[in-house]
Formats: structure tokens, C-alpha cells, sequence
């Protein structure tokens, strides 16, 4: 599927886009954040849209004209009881290059893809979380009309081979439904 804003198009990973995801995703300022760790090369970047970004609800957000990532963004649906993500909560979460960081971009693309969520999908509720100290995503967060659920003091960052704590937002359709 391909969703569309004022500035923006997002639309599936492909394996061509390696170079690009590699381009935003070896910087160290953007993975550590939400848990992964920055690109090696551009196998690691193949091998990432392969497996993780190849998820039907996850999106390249490209900005309109161009056709080069810039970010991912998307929707997951795995359970996590040690998260507190229940059996059919989806989750939202997103990433944007570097470059691209306090224009509004992040928060027009989780805009649509809530709108997708709820009127496409049928969502009832979407759960997104950042870890402490991440003041950006937080605040993001908090515009598109997440309200605090719970906190995990002590989530396994795999990737990172740490624990953190993380804090989990939740939105329903009905309060979404109420500004939008
Ligand atoms: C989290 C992340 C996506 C946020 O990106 P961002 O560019 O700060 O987010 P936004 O799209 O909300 O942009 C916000 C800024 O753009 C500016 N802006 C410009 N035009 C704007 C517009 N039309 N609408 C909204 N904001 C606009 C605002 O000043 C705003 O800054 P402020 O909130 O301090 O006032 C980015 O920091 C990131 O990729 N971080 C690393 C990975 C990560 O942490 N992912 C999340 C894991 S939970």
C-alpha cells in the first residue's frame, strides 16, 4: 500500500533501497535510540529490509519527488507480555535520517499512518513507546495524542545487550477520534 501527505509518500521497503537505508541508518545518533544498532554496510541494510522492514505495515517515508527513504515508519502486531503490549495491540514505530530532524516529517507521517491504523485497519488501539532520556520521540509522541500507560523499568534491549527503561503511550480510536 502507498499512503500520501502534503509532503510526503510511504510506501514498501525494497531491496534497492539499501544504499539509501544505509545512508541514515549508519549514523550512531538514530538506532542506539530505538534499540538497534547503526548500519555496517550495505549487506547489513539489505539484509535489514529483508527480515525487520519487510512487514506489510512498515513504510520508507520518502519525501514527495524523490522516491529516497528517509526514514521508516510503521505499524507491528506482536504480543509482548513482558512489555505489556497485549495479543492485539499494534505498535508504532519510526526513525527518521539525521538531516531530516525538526521539520515536522516524523509527526506528518505518524499523523497518516494513526489515520491509517484507525479508518483503514480498524484499529482499536496503537501503543508506542520510547526509552528514558528520549526526548524527541516523547514529544512527538505527546502531539500526535499518546497519553502515558505504563513504564517498564527494566526492558531487554537485545540488540544492545542492556536494559533500559522504557515508557509506553497508548492512543484508542475514540480519543484519536475526538481531534481528528
Ligand atoms: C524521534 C524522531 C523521529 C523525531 O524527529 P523530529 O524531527 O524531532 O520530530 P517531528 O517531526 O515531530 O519534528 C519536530 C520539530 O519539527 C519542527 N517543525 C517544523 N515544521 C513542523 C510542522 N509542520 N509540524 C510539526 N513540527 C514542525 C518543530 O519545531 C518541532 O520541534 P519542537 O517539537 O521542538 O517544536 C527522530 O529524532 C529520530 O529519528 N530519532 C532517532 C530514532 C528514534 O528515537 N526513534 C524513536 C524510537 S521510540
Amino acid at each position: 500500500m502507498i499512503l500520501e501527505t502534503e509532503r510526503l509518500i510511504l510506501r514498501g521497503w525494497r531491496d534497492e533501497d539499501a544504499s539509501g537505508l544505509f545512508k541514515y541508518a549508519k549514523d550512531d545518533r538514530v538506532g542506539p535510540s530505538a534499540g538497534w544498532l547503526p548500519h555496517k554496510d550495505e549487506k547489513y541494510s539489505k539484509a535489514v529490509i529483508r527480515t525487520v522492514l519487510s512487514g506489510e505495515e512498515t513504510y520508507a517515508i520518502c519525501l514527495k519527488g524523490t522516491d529516497e527513504p528517509i526514514g521508516s515508519i510503521g505499524l507491528t502486531f506482536r504480543e509482548s507480555k513482558e512489555r505489556g503490549i497485549p495479543k492485539d495491540g499494534a505498535e508504532l514505530g519510526y526513525w527518521l535520517g539525521v538531516p531530516f530532524w525538526g521539520q515536522g516529517i516524523a509527526f506528518e507521517a505518524a499523523k497518516e499512518i494513526l489515520r491509517h491504523g484507525f479508518l483503514d485497519l480498524g484499529l482499536k488501539t496503537i501503543y508506542c513507546a520510547y526509552f528514558e532520556g528520549n526526548e524527541r520521540s516523547k514529544k512527538l509522541q505527546q502531539k500526535c495524542g499518546f497519553t502515558y500507560h505504563h513504564t517498564n523499568k527494566k526492558t531487554h534491549v537485545i540488540m544492545l545487550g542492556e536494559y533500559r527503561t522504557e515508557h509506553i503511550n497508548t492512543i484508542s480510536w475514540g480519543d484519536w477520534k475526538k481531534n481528528n
